[in-house]
């Protein structure tokens, strides 16, 4: 007996000509008297579906007309190619069997607020864009595990339940693990040094939580981070298996996912730019830039400019508005729609004109010794086209667990990768201190409970080695690719700040 299979949308070249039957959703609708024109939406792709009264008949075509966004049916038609219509191919309409015709779905084509489309993400994720950044993302995850795969590390799994705080005592959520005090990891990193002393070379794919109290665009407290941790590997080994990394990632999405890149319309040529070597600067250096005439000036330069569009797109407004007066329906459609661009805009402008005389502020006046905020990052990354690794940051504001400079005790083996374009912070790793009592006097310094650790301590007693790793956040990796603004819709349900439903 043969086997029921599905056909999908993005299959079709495979059929041309052919009749066949697809399952799916309404995602769009127009009608004349003898024609429906639906746009059925099946997971894989979108389809123009060509109703035709003569064709079909009365009863079918009544039923046709009366579908509505988001209904579920089954069509079944012939395939024509058709240049014009996206994916290249049409059905014609033979047969409609209809599951449910949904009433009033909540997310039309018009614009919705984000805190609305928040609170619908269940039904948002059914959007095109949304439907995009997913697939992103899925092809990130892929490239991930493939790279690390081929290069004969070995996936483990952290533990998601921890008695140790990772990355400082700030930002840990406190669980009753039956009476005892757990957490939820902040990094499955100390896990993955037990495990690269088992394994020599290892990755970590999974779920990480802070508390993070503040509204960011590039917090979650809830994300996924993939931590490799190799035994024998210095910082500069480290910093290569880093860019090698992310150069890989970038290329399969360029390559496999255009389509989705082209749909979110991502500026492709910015990430054309991001191939290996990427410069590694050190934070002094980072400090000197962070401070320097040119900083100044770039900054003062960007204020100019905004002003400048500001005044541009005020002007435009008043223009479009005059000719709304007399013009006819379809030009009244195309003037509504680019007033919203010029708002949505003017409203990032204004954000911009806020923001850059704190961000001048908080770059000019950096010292040796601080740590880098998000502005810093950003004002940073707007000064080169690549990624950049930033290394050797102060050893006072890193972690207990990372390596001090053997030259240097001030300055700890640290280092972070920057995305461009503004991004900033999307990598954070370094070499590890591998002498046991020099860690255990950071563990005591850094005020941690030493038993938690003893653990961990027992891996610089038996065989230690020097090692390193680092933490890639997946979500802010999507966002780059993707081209957003906000973390929120990189991950299917995201967890912020006052967000738990859905
Ligand atoms: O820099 P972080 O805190 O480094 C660590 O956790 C190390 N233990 C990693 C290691 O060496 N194995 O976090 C690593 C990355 C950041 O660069 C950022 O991309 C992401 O995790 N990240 C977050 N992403 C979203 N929301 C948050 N609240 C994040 N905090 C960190
Ligand atoms: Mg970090």
């Amino acid at each position: 007996m043969s086997r029921k299979q599905l056909i999908y949308i993005n299959e079709l070249s495979k059929y041309d000509g052919k009749t066949v039957t697809l399952n799916g959703w309404i995602y769009n609708k127009r009608e004349s008297k003898t024609l429906v024109f639906l746009i059925l939406r099946d997971g894989t792709g979108l389809l123009q579906c060509i109703v035709s009264k003569d064709d079909i008949g009365d009863e079918l075509f009544e039923v046709a007309d009366s579908l509505t966004q988001e209904s579920s049916v089954t069509l079944t038609g012939r395939v024509q190619e058709d240049e014009r219509s996206t994916g290249g191919f049409e059905l014609h309409v033979t047969d409609i069997k209809v599951h449910q015709i949904t009433q009033d779905y909540p997310i039309t084509p018009k614009e919705h607020g984000i805190d609305f489309l928040m609170e619908n993400r269940h039904l948002w994720l059914r959007s095109q864009r949304q439907w995009a950044v997913m697939r992103v993302r899925n092809e990130i995850i892929y490239s991930i595990h493939k790279f690390f795969q081929e290069r004969g590390f070995i996936q483990m799994d952290a533990p998601i339940f921890t008695g140790n705080a990772v990355e400082g005592t700030s930002t840990l959520f406190e669980t009753n693990y039956f009476e005892e005090k757990a957490y939820l990891t902040q990094s499955g990193q100390l896990y993955g040094e037990a495990m690269a002393l088992a394994h020599g070379k290892i990755y970590t794919f999974g779920p990480t939580f802070r508390a993070e109290k503040s509204k960011t665009r590039r917090h979650l407290t809830e994300f996924w981070m993939i931590e490799p941790e190799m035994a024998f590997y210095d910082l500069d080994m480290n910093m290569d298996l880093a860019e090698d990394m992310i150069s890989f990632i970038v290329d399969r999405v360029l390559t496999r996912r255009s389509k989705e890149l082209e749909i979110l319309g991502r500026d492709t040529s910015k990430l054309e730019n991001v191939k290996a070597p990427f410069p590694r600067i050190t934070y002094t250096e980072a400090i000197e830039i962070l401070t320097s005439d040119k900083t100044r000036i770039l900054l003062e330069e960007m204020e100019g400019s905004r002003i400048q569009e500001d005044k541009d797109l005020r002007d435009e407004i008043t223009v479009l508005e005059k000719e709304s007066g007399q013009a006819k329906k379809g030009r009244k459609i195309q003037i509504e729609k680019r007033l919203k661009e010029v708002r949505t805009r003017l409203e990032e402008i204004e954000e911009d004109l806020r923001n850059i005389p704190v961000w001048k502020k908080s770059a000019l006046e950096k010292v040796w010794g601080d740590d880098l905020g998000g502005s810093d990052e950003t004002i940073l990354t707007m000064q080169f086209d690549t990624p950049i690794m930033v290394y050797g940051y102060p050893s006072a504001i890193k972690a207990f667990y990372m390596k001090h400079d053997p030259n240097n005790d001030k300055v700890a083996l640290g280092v972070d990768m920057l995305a461009p374009e503004g991004y900033g912070e999307i990598i954070g790793g370094g070499q590890r201190e591998e002498s046991l009592e020099v860690l255990l006097d950071r563990i005591k310094e850094h005020e941690l409970p030493v038993e938690a650790f003893s653990w961990y301590l027992d891996l610089r007693k038996f065989g230690t080695v020097p090692h390193s790793g680092f933490g890639l956040g997946l979500e802010r990796t999507v966002a780059w690719l993707c081209g957003l603004k906000h973390v929120r819709e990189t991950i299917p349900f995201p967890r912020t700040l006052g967000r738990l439903y859905p």
